[in-house]
């Protein structure tokens, strides 16, 4: 069993936009028996309001026919950098957040998605770009990429 959990600032864009993406990725390899998938932000502010998946993020799913349930906004705690085996984040200053709330990164789980690729960069924020397509594609290209990675 892999335990994968995809990070970013809020999440509700893109690391549960990733979580879906990921987990029909491995349900179409008929893999998912061997993953948990889950997903966690670096901020508090949307797991006090209760907050669930973005708008725009829940149409760019629907759009691509990927699968998805609700899922609310937690951040991410300590107890989640030992559970899991890697932790995925969207961006550089996602992976600086992550170590201010759990530690260093002695284990080396903490990887950045686009690092999987031939074309490492961040994710931007499409709360602030609004470009919810262009999101896909990099998460898109990130889980391919990772996924193969894993080679399972
Ligand atoms: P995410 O985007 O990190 O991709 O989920 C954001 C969503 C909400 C906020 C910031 C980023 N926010 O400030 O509420």
């Amino acid at each position: 069993m892999l335990r994968i959990l995809f990070v970013c600032l809020g999440n509700i864009c893109r690391s549960p936009m990733a979580q879906f993406v990921f987990q029909k990725m491995v349900a179409d390899r008929g893999l998912s028996d061997y993953f948990e998938i889950d997903s966690a932000a670096t901020e508090s502010y949307n797991e006090i309001n209760h907050e669930g998946i973005y708008f725009g993020t829940r149409e760019i799913l629907k759009a691509k026919n990927i699968p998805f349930e609700e899922h609310y906004s937690r951040q991410i705690r300590l107890k989640d950098y030992e559970y899991f085996d890697y932790i995925i984040a969207m961006d550089d200053g996602n992976i600086e957040d992550i170590q201010s709330l759990t530690g260093l990164d002695t284990e080396r789980k903490i990887h950045r998605l686009l690092d999987f690729t031939a074309n490492p960069r961040n994710i931007k924020d499409p709360w602030y770009t609004g470009n919810f397509e262009e999101c896909y594609q990099d998460v898109y290209e990130g889980c391919e990429a990772f996924l193969n990675f894993l080679k399972v």
